[in-house]
């Protein structure tokens, strides 16, 4: 039988809370420590790669049946470890990892859980700080016990839109575009680097709604839950649902005219 979704977040939000100890002590004994060969890039893969083992070892553990998705055993067609339930875990070891290069205290640990391909539960962690965003479907989303709602701004020209940029170069060109040519119609936008706090943050409604292109499932599919469940509309520029074509998060008064500018300004094209 497969467990209650409230039961798998206790999971979750156990392995998460190892997992981000592991990241921060990593971060706090000096990267160079972690680091198994000179390079910056490789720096962070030694950390990531590290918590990723240790976070997919405990699930294991706790669920040997189960099938995990995460970015080290990710790959194109979104194959991960294979398992025999029907339930599956969406892991981000280092959720920001510029961030966590640099030593921003703005990095998360990100850990979904579906049931028959349908996100249940989900929990982000900001691994520096603590702060720990928790959804269950149908459950509401939550921080430190507080039910989150979002936030109640209804004019997009006064809301505060956060966003994020890809790795690719001519993906992140055509990001800048749509931003350029977005910032006129709200109040500001604010890129922090790391798309699970930001859906989470937009849950909170510490920024107003997010927006972004060309994510992978384990950027957002925890912190989508916990957006959706605080009452937040998320999802994609064709309505089947958040994806890499655009996830959009937005309480529902600015879902439709953030939308609608994205869905203009993307149509000027770019990956
Ligand atoms: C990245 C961050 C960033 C977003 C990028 C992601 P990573 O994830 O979430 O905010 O803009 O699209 O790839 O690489 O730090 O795990």
């Amino acid at each position: 039988t497969t467990p209650a979704p409230e039961e798998l977040l206790k999971i979750a939000v156990e392995v998460a809370r190892e997992a981000a100890e592991t990241a921060y002590r990593m971060r706090a004994e000096g990267v160079s420590a972690v680091a198994t060969k000179s390079t910056v890039t490789d720096v962070v893969t030694a950390a990531d790669r590290a918590v990723e083992r240790q976070a997919v070892a405990a699930l294991r553990a706790a669920r040997p049946a189960d099938a995990v998705l995460g970015e080290e055993y990710g790959d194109a067609d979104g194959a991960g470890l294979a398992g025999g339930s029907r339930v599956r875990w969406i892991l981000d070891p280092i959720d920001g990892t510029v961030n966590y290069l640099y030593g921003l205290p703005h990095y998360a640990v990100s850990l979904a859980v579906e049931v028959d391909g349908e996100v249940v539960a989900g929990v982000v962690r900001n691994a520096a700080t603590g702060d720990e965003w928790t959804a269950v479907r149908g459950g509401g989303a939550h921080r430190a016990g507080r039910r989150l709602g979002g936030s109640t701004e209804t004019d997009l020209g006064q809301a505060l839109v956060a966003t994020g940029f890809g790795y690719d170069p001519a993906r992140r060109a055509h990001q800048a575009g749509v931003v350029h040519r977005l910032i006129p119609y709200v109040r500001d936008i604010r890129r922090f680097g790391v798309a699970s706090i930001d859906l989470c943050l937009a849950a909170e409604g510490m920024v107003d709604a997010y927006y972004e292109k060309g994510l992978n499932l384990w950027d957002h599919a925890a912190g989508g839950l916990v957006a959706v469940e605080a009452g937040l509309r998320v999802d994609g520029l064709a309505g089947t649902g958040p994806g890499p074509d655009l996830v959009i998060a937005a309480p529902p008064a600015l879902f439709g005219p953030l939308h609608e500018h994205l869905a203009r300004l993307d149509a000027a094209g770019g990956p």
